[in-house]
């Protein structure tokens, strides 16, 4: 397996493979990988010839006083996990490799970058489509693979690669969870031991509106109000949305029908998580 710095050194390192013909799977993390990244790099390594998972903690998606300076990062250990994971190459660029000084140039979207995550990240969407755009650019892959626990990432994803007309399928993986169902997150390790416990509190309120909506439940408010109740009971929470929303559009539904989306972000202490269910009703 290949560790890759440059941007130059990765496309002459992928240029080999395209003129063989093989297929390229890239997988774009933050690194700090857990048991979620690492099931996108094997179904990666199962559905391509190549694959490129690339680490770079990304500034622009970073609002002002949000955790990019704290955000963790172990590039030997990452490196490690993506070998035995069976990744091909690891592209690690710095951040003065990744962004030109002077650049000035964004991709962004309306209305489906507004909401849930959007609403109280402004800016984030933006951070993120520039740099999956970029990474897009320099590797050229097949396929692309992102975690559902990012929903509204893969939706906004989906939707850059219909509207911008990338060649690119977007593979999206099920949310990897703890024994104990807390979805895994490379801020997990934020949280201090109270707060790991408190946590909790999240996947429980999902799974309590996945067995109501199961046995039946079909109205929106009265979900949305149940998993509120639920998170507000735990001292250490504190809500910042939950929504029940359509899983394309990410609009607020009221009647429970088609493909559902029901995404939470709570605060626990100082660290913001996010998880989610998806259900097709
Ligand atoms: O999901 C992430 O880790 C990031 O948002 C991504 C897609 C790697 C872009 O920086």
């Amino acid at each position: 397996m290949k560790l890759i710095q440059t941007k130059q050194e990765l496309k002459e390192a992928l240029k080999g493979e395209r003129q063989r013909g093989k297929t390229v799977g890239l997988v774009p993390t933050m690194g700090y990988l857990h048991e979620g990244h690492l099931s996108l790099i094997r179904k990666a390594r199962q559905e391509n010839d190549s694959v490129v998972v690339s680490i770079f903690v990304n500034p622009t998606q970073f609002g002002e006083g949000e955790d990019y300076n704290t955000y963790p990062r172990d590039l030997d250990r990452d490196t490690e996990q993506c070998r035995s994971a069976g990744a091909d190459m690891v592209f690690a660029p710095g951040a003065g490799e990744m962004y030109v000084e002077d650049s000035i140039t964004y991709v962004d979207m309306n209305g489906l970058t507004d909401r849930l995550c959007g609403a109280s990240r402004p800016g984030h969407f933006r951070g993120v489509m520039t740099v999956v755009t970029k990474l897009f650019n320099i590797v050229r892959p097949d396929r692309a693979y992102f975690g559902q626990k990012d929903a509204q990432q893969v939706a906004v994803i989906r939707r850059m690669v219909r509207d911008l007309d990338f060649n690119i399928q977007i593979i999206e993986a099920p949310i990897v969870r703890e024994e104990d169902g807390l979805a895994m997150s490379s801020r997990n390790t934020y949280l201090q031991p109270r707060e790991r416990e408190a946590a909790l509190v999240i996947s429980q309120a999902l799974f309590l509106a996945e067995q109501q909506i199961a046995g039946g439940e079909r109205r929106g408010d009265f979900i949305r109000d149940k998993i509120i109740e639920k998170i507000s009971s735990q001292p250490l929470a504190r809500l910042d949305y939950a929504e029940i929303v359509d899983a394309a559009a990410l609009t607020p539904i009221r009647v429970i029908k088609g493909s559902v989306l029901i995404a939470v972000a709570v605060k626990i202490g100082r660290t913001r998580l996010i998880d989610n269910i998806k259900m097709e009703v």
